[in-house]
């Protein structure tokens, strides 16, 4: 199967999870709030959590469908996070996944409460996640929260906002991405590693592919914001100028041979896996994305 094939597989299957989920709520008087949550979640994403989510449990050797809860959480909570990322107390963005930002439709009022709605109804999500271990759905809830929290992406957003005023130093740029994006990047491979019933070695391994990967995902979302345009992009570019990015940081052509070099790192990591062509066909393409 093509990396195209494959892909739109996943997403296919992400898109009626989704649908699926949101119309048993179609009764509930809150009806709005449903329709602000699916506005963004069935906005087109790219869907890479999700598919590193069903992949990795895939390459564990189990059928990737046992992930869909886990892959479904990941890419709420990714997509909550995205929401409030563009309220206008933060990174005041109109644009989205090709469309005008949550809060421009609804209002921030509603904006801000699918945020939260996304969030707390992924661990519902979650928790029907049928597993081999099923011990194992502690540490999965642990491990989300730990990745969205205080800890992880919600405190990588904390020290962005923080940070605008001063130019930081690599180390602290390197810490608050591997915080807001690389977490939840690796939060979506380690669970797919859990519903694949993989071992210790594994769920390691899965954990070092996406601090790398995360790296190169982070880099190449910095180089867009210059070199991307919002009509491939489908979110304002040229926002973060006044950002601690790796482009501030880097410049571009570093930033191009680090994507490269963060990819290989990532790519070496899959050792520990059954049929990764795809994964690693996967990972080679984000390295030149335009979206
Ligand atoms: C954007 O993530 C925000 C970052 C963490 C850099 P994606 O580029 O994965 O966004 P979608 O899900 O495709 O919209
Ligand atoms: C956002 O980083 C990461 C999270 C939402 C946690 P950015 O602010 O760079 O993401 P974009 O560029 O708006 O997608
Ligand atoms: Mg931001
Ligand atoms: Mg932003
Ligand atoms: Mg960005």
């Amino acid at each position: 199967m093509s990396l195209e094939e494959r892909s739109r597989d996943y997403r296919e299957f992400m898109e009626g999870y989704f649908q699926n989920w949101l119309s048993q709520f179609a009764q509930e008087p809150q009806s709005r709030l449903y329709d602000a949550m699916g506005y963004s979640l069935l906005a087109g994403g790219k869907r890479l959590r999700p598919i590193f989510a069903l992949d990795f449990c895939r390459m564990c050797g189990r059928d990737w469908k046992e992930a869909a809860p886990f892959a479904a959480a990941i890419e709420m909570i990714h997509t909550y996070s995205l929401i409030h990322d563009d309220l206008p107390c933060m990174d005041n963005d109109d644009f989205r996944r090709g469309r005008p930002t949550n809060h421009r439709v609804y209002g921030e009022g509603l904006a801000v409460l699918a945020g939260d709605a996304l969030l707390t109804d992924a661990f519902m999500v979650a928790s029907q996640a049928k597993l081999q271990k099923p011990g194992d759905m502690g540490l999965a809830v642990a491990l989300m929260a730990e990745g969205a929290g205080s800890l992880g992406m919600v405190g990588g957003q904390v020290l962005d906002i923080m940070s605008e005023e001063r130019v930081l130093s690599e180390q602290e740029v390197l810490d608050i991405q591997t915080r807001k994006t690389g977490r939840l990047i690796s939060i979506a491979c380690c669970l797919g590693v859990i519903a694949g019933g993989g071992t210790q070695a594994q769920f390691e391994a899965a954990a070092q592919f996406a601090a790398a990967l995360g790296l190169a995902f982070q880099i190449r979302d910095d180089m867009l914001d210059v070199i991307g345009t919002q009509e491939e992009m489908g979110k304002g570019v040229g926002t973060d100028e006044h950002k601690n990015t790796f482009v501030r940081l880097y410049g571009l052509e570093r930033c191009e041979a680090l994507v490269q070099k963060y990819t290989a790192c990532a790519i070496e990591a899959l050792d520990a896996f059954e049929n990764t062509e795809y994964m690693i066909a996967l990972a080679k393409s984000l390295t030149d994305r335009r979206v």
